[in-house]
């Protein structure tokens, strides 16, 4: 048995998390710098490096202290080296460098978005189940990415292969976005989420870039003469703001923003107290067009790419919608779907150290002068 202590730092939330042999979480803490950066609408990357500098010895203790390890019983370190803002992933990199040479253990670099994916595998041997068939295409979907990668298993390592990615707005992006211009605060996803129930998903009709050609950003790559399947959510952002200006919103968004500013830490009744049936029509067709998107670009890759396995992992992950919609059309393509719980859909540290066991294993240390990768793809 062996047991990582997983550091993330790469974006707003300080996490740390104990993992046991890459499959058994014993402890996950999660510390929200939300009141930090909800003033201001978005995550502030200057103020975010100086919330994790704060936080992430009393996080790093929290963790061992709920698994009953200490610094010197774990067996291995690891941490995100990218992709992220390069002075918040620089904090928990710095801490965890320091850790490693101060305790001799050794130190894994992670992919964030590898940790994302790993948080699906966690919990399913958690569960049990043990058995995944390959290839195992991703949706790695949150408020900096929206990818779709291949995963093949080589030994006990996986490999990647990046078949779409978003051209512009990621989708948590476009969620967190939406719900500022509505004035609904920030981060917007989980608050389009429970107010979207209460609209009409088709009151509003949006449409959205269909691209299935080879990737213009990178004209120097040879194709592959595979399809790719890129998304684009910059778009309908701009048309849910069309809408607001044709259709006179502005003043009732006004009053909402004021209504909700002086509200610490709103409920569903609050926002919904504040919200005329417009809006709520509005929000439910922008995360009904999103979730469509989603859930229509993946399946077609997974028929192309004859996939086995379909993983939907990342902060978006936990949108309701979007999981009903992909068990129902994964279920009838015949394909088993496999979602983390919540709290391991948002960024956190359990990903990490899962991520870390089949590099742990292989002895795939990082040098001690690695440093944070903010754009680090995965391959
Ligand atoms: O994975 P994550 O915690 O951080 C990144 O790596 O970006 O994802 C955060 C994103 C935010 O854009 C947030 O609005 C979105 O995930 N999100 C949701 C929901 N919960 C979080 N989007 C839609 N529905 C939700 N329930
Ligand atoms: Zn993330």
């Amino acid at each position: 048995m062996s047991y990582i202590l997983g550091i993330e730092s790469s974006c707003d939330e300080t996490a740390a998390a104990v993992v046991r042999s890459g499959e058994q979480l014993v402890s996950n803490v999660v510390a929200s710098q939300f009141a930090t950066h909800q003033p201001y609408g978005g995550v502030v990357p200057e103020l975010a490096s100086r919330e994790h500098l704060r936080a992430i010895v009393p996080v790093v203790r929290q963790a061992l202290a709920e698994a009953q390890q200490t610094y010197e019983s774990v067996d291995a370190l690891a941490v995100t080296q990218g992709p992220g803002l390069t002075g918040s992933l620089l904090v928990g990199i710095s801490y965890a460098k320091a850790l490693s040479y101060a305790l001799g253990k050794p130190l894994v670099a992670v992919n964030h978005l590898e940790g994302h994916i790993h948080a699906v595998l966690l919990e399913e041997r958690q569960k049990g189940n043990h058995v995944v068939n390959f290839p195992v295409l991703a949706l790695v979907v949150s408020g900096g990415h929206t990818h779709l990668y291949l995963a093949e298993q080589r030994g006990s390592a996986w490999v990647y292969q990046n078949i779409g990615h978003t051209r512009d707005d990621a989708a948590g992006e476009a969620f967190d976005k939406v719900a500022k211009l509505l004035g609904l605060g920030y981060p917007g996803g989980p608050v389009i989420d429970r107010l979207s129930a209460h609209g009409r998903p088709s009151a509003v009709k949006f449409s959205i870039a269909q691209i299935k050609h080879p990737d213009r950003n990178d004209p120097n790559k040879p194709s592959t003469g595979l399809p790719r399947f890129d998304f684009s959510y910059s778009g309908i952002k701009t048309a849910v703001l069309r809408h607001v200006e044709t259709h006179g919103m502005k003043p009732a968004i006004a009053a909402r923003q004021a209504a909700l500013r002086g509200i610490t830490k709103p409920k569903l009744e609050d926002y919904l107290a504040n919200c005329d049936r417009e809006t709520l029509d509005l929000v439910s067709s922008f995360q009904r067009s999103v979730v469509q998107d989603l859930v229509s670009k993946t399946l077609a890759a997974a028929r192309d790419y004859n996939v086995e396995t379909l993983f939907v992992t990342g902060g978006v992950a936990a949108n309701n919608e979007l999981r009903q919609q992909f068990e129902l059309q994964a279920a009838k393509a015949g394909l088993p779907v496999y979602f983390p719980t919540r709290p391991l859909s948002t960024d956190n540290a359990a990903m990490i150290a899962a991520a870390a066991y089949p590099k742990f294993l292989a002895k795939d240390f990082a040098a001690m002068d690695f440093s944070a990768e903010s754009g680090m793809s995965l391959r």
